[in-house]
């Protein structure tokens, strides 16, 4: 994998489908299930969003010169998905099943919303933009 459209892109796949088992878990209320479902996603998830606060939005930012349009809006996007992980990581403790799935659902719209716009517009243009060093900030991404 060279580019960091089909690298980014699939780990947003593979986040989603970490989520869906963690909700399934506690849609089935098998809590310590669902709490290391949750974990396994909660971790994959901050992890994505480091490489893109850290490396991806700096260089993006950098290259393009562009920095109050969508990445100011990712990270925006970014500091409520953390809030809603914070509030389903206590409503795991709490075991309030409808807490969870009320936060699971508003998360699962913000994110398909979030993860399309940079699916389609922010991961090809850092592509494009970084040129023929887009390998070696995809390296530096995958480091973190
Ligand atoms: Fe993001
Ligand atoms: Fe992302």
């Amino acid at each position: 994998m060279s580019d960091i459209s089909e690298f980014m892109t699939a780990e947003h796949r593979e986040c989603d489908r970490l989520f869906a088992e963690a909700e399934a878990a506690v849609a089935a209320g098998d809590w310590e299930e669902a709490t290391s479902r949750f974990d396994a996603f909660a971790d994959l998830t901050l992890l994505h969003l480091r490489r893109e606060e850290e490396i991806l939005f700096p260089e993006f930012e950098a290259r393009t010169g562009i920095t109050e349009g969508p990445t100011a809006v990712m990270r925006m996007e970014h500091d409520q998905m953390r809030i809603l992980l914070d509030q389903m990581r206590q409503a795991l403790v709490d075991r309030d099943a409808d807490a969870f799935l009320g936060d699971a659902e508003t998360f699962m719209i913000l994110t398909q919303q979030h993860d399309m716009k940079e699916e389609q517009v922010l991961y090809p243009m850092s592509d494009q933009a970084l040129s023929v060093d887009r390998g070696t900030v995809l390296g530096r991404m995958k480091e973190i």
